[in-house]
């Protein structure tokens, strides 16, 4: 047996838990009419065939009606939540997971605009500023329909054979007493911190009366709200024995820090750039005060940092939840022996930001997440070799690079510039984004494993393409900055990645034009106002910079916000003109004919890529299927089998950027939907 600290077991109650690596509490927004049904099931089950030792599913199910899931959770109030939860407990199991789910009541955290239209209610009027409801003040009749809302969930769980519950308390209707920020009953729910406390014991001894003594019920706490007039880690510390003690709970789940805005909720899950494992010693603060079962997760990305937490005894159970977004297999390759096999979690958040858009959450850089029912996440060889020939070493043509090379064909690579990257070496220049190069890094290093033949440095023409004489051409070029978008003086202004390369050094007073809404406009405004300069962004959206996301934003804006930095919503770059030495900028507007002039010394513009496409028009009359993708495969997982041209010896693909401008998330899609059955 291993004595790797990870992988020993851990008795939890009656409990064994084979390892001590979980998946906390994420809701994915995978349900389907409020139920985890296939896609869902496909998700958990690929993390627990893996090795994972416990799965705590859902993210914030909820227990009653008048808490509508603002993104799509699992809705623990009905009775038919039991035999969906009960397929997927049981396949887990299976596979020797264990499986838990979270249950909540959000409180004034959702809205009255959902679902049924009930009114939001919280202990306090107090608004929430994230999803912006005014809530009812709570009454005494809701206080009991909840207390047996909780119980009456809790039970279909046990029915639907899960290993136990965890009640989530941050930022839920269950902290929202527990806090002076926003609790202003009087007793005997409101008051002391007891009387505040009163309403989650009240519901722990429903769910006990309900379940039994043995059904394993934990809490998911803020030990800490790290904000002026809440609850503080003194009070934290009093409620974590508070629990220990009641004889209520068999486990504590940790986090620090508060949900209400995107900031905080940045804080308490922290985003690329930001530090790894900030909250682990306050974890291992509690663990050690209260001598009771303590989980944590927040950005413990590694499996070197996961192992000393367990090692040096902070944590019971350390959860990795977006690590195995990226990674399903990640126990499984630290079982034997390949952690440098793990795809790692390069902490993007996008499948975070996404659920508060409404998306499905997907991770930037694995297109199986999320997708198992469609999408592999183990390669499987193909039945016939091929010669396979990719033209650019960004993420689509890495990717594809990398599953070919999975499939076992002879992939070789040609790329223009000295190493692989492309837009992401860019991105990845910044040192806040730094960790994205490990979404390159990681599938340069498996490509080597796989004999991928890489020619860097050539500027690849159609006769170095044949010359490799291939089966399969993916051209993978990306594109370049397109910023002639004026009617006048497109020649004055410079793109966003002529900033972030450092072509162009950034000027003293300078508007940028982002019509794009992505990274790079911040990115350059970042590099720019650093420089003590005064910036402008300008957009004709409603509102700046929505490819970025709510919790992207947030270093951004920390960043911005301390310096001379502005932002103008609703109007529209028209024209550049000289103007002695400086420029004059003319913007209009889409709402009227207004006009607005600004003067400045610099004018970048974001406005997205063009394909890099010539190699593929060149080759295309020479293709056998005329770059002619079957789309209906292609979504079906089917076999391409397009022929247009009977003298073609060859079949020709493009993908990502090449095609036309989107994200790495895209580009990585392409890749694998295409070349998994190639
Ligand atoms: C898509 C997504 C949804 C989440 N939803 C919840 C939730 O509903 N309840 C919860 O307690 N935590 C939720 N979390 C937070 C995770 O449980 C975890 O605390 C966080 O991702 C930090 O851990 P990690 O760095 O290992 O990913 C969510 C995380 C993600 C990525
Ligand atoms: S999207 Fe980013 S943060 Fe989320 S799992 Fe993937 S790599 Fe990690």
């Amino acid at each position: 047996m291993s004595n790797d600290p990870l992988l020993q077991p851990y008795k939890l109650k009656h409990l064994t838990l084979r390892n001590r690596i979980m998946i906390t509490s994420h809701e994915p927004a995978y349900p389907e009419d409020g139920m985890p049904k296939g896609r869902y099931r496909a998700y958990h089950v690929e993390r627990a065939k893996a090795g994972v030792a416990l799965t705590m599913t859902a993210g914030s199910a909820s227990v009653a009606q008048d808490s509508p899931p603002v993104f799509n959770n699992i809705l623990a109030w009905k009775d038919e939540v039991v035999g969906w939860m009960k397929q997927m407990v049981d396949e887990c199991h299976d596979h020797g997971a264990a499986v838990m789910i979270q249950l909540t009541h959000l409180g004034r955290r959702t809205r009255w605009d959902k679902a049924d239209w009930l009114p939001v209610v919280a202990p306090s009027h107090e608004r929430e500023a994230a999803h912006r409801a005014f809530p009812k003040r709570i009454e005494d009749w809701d206080i009991t329909r909840i207390i047996s809302d909780f119980a009456d969930a809790a039970e279909r769980m046990k029915a639907a054979g899960v290993d136990g519950i965890e009640l989530e308390a941050y930022g839920h209707l269950l902290e929202q007493f527990w806090s002076p920020l926003t609790n202003d009953l009087e007793a005997p729910y409101g008051g002391s911190l007891d009387n505040r406390l009163r309403f989650t014991f009240d519901v722990l001894r429903a769910i006990r009366a309900r379940c039994g003594e043995d059904f394993i019920v934990g809490l998911r706490y803020t030990g800490d709200q790290c904000q002026p007039g809440g609850m503080t880690a003194a009070e934290g510390l009093e409620v974590s024995h508070k629990l220990k003690n009641s004889g209520l709970v068999d486990f504590l789940n940790v986090v620090r820090g508060a949900i209400d805005t995107d900031p905080a909720l940045t804080d308490l899950i922290p985003i690329q750039g930001m530090k790894n494992a900030p909250h682990l010693d306050f974890a291992g603060e509690i663990r050690a005060a209260t001598g009771f079962p303590t989980f944590h997760a927040a950005k413990i990305p590694d499996v070197a940092t996961a192992r000393h937490a367990i090692a040096s005894g902070k944590l019971d159970m350390v959860g990795m939840t977006r690590a195995h977004m990226a990674d399903p297999h990640l126990v499984r390759k630290v079982i034997e022996g390949r952690e440098d096999d793990i795809r790692p979690c390069v902490g993007a958040n996008y499948c975070l930001d996404r659920i508060y858009q409404g998306g499905l959450a997907f991770c930037l850089h694995n297109p199986a997440t999320g997708r198992e029912e469609t999408m592999p996440h183990s390669i499987p060889a193909a039945a016939t070799k091929k010669r396979i020939t990719i033209v650019g070493a960004g993420p689509a043509g890495m990717e594809a690079a990398r599953v070919a090379g999975e499939r076992g064909h002879a992939v070789t690579v040609f790329e223009a510039a000295d190493q692989p990257g492309g837009q992401i070496r860019l991105t990845a220049q910044d040192e806040r984004r730094r960790e994205m190069i490990s979404v390159i890094a990681w599938r340069q290093a498996q490509c080597e494993k796989l004999g991928v033949d890489f020619r860097f440095n050539t500027f690849a023409d159609a006769a170095d393409i044949l010359a490799t004489n291939p089966d399969e051409v993916i051209i993978a070029t990306g594109g370049l900055p397109h910023t002639e978008v004026l009617s006048g003086g497109n020649d004055l202004v410079v793109s966003a990645w002529d900033i972030l390369s450092g072509d162009v050094k950034p000027g003293s007073n300078v508007l940028i034009y982002d019509d794009a809404g992505d990274h790079a406009a911040l990115q350059a405004a970042d590099l720019i106002s650093a420089t003590g300069a005064a910036v402008e962004i300008v957009t004709p959206d409603r509102s700046f910079s929505p490819e970025v996301m709510a919790m992207n934003l947030v270093p951004y804006m920390r960043n911005l916000q301390k310096r001379d930095t502005t932002f103008t919503v609703t109007w529209r770059l028209m024209s550049v003109a000289r103007e002695g030495n400086a420029l004059r900028a003319t913007l209009g507007s889409d709402y009227g004919d207004f006009r607005r002039e600004r003067l400045v010394d610099q004018v970048v513009v974001n406005h997205g890529t063009r394909p890099l496409d010539e190699l593929y028009f060149e080759l295309k009359p020479q293709s056998s299927n005329l770059g002619e993708v079957d789309y209906r495969a292609l979504t079906a997982g089917a076999v391409q089998d397009v022929r247009r041209n009977t003298e073609g010896r060859f079949r020709l693909f493009r993908i990502g950027d090449a095609v036309a401008a989107r994200n790495t998330h895209a580009a990585i899609y392409d890749a694998l939907r295409l070349v998994k059955d190639l």
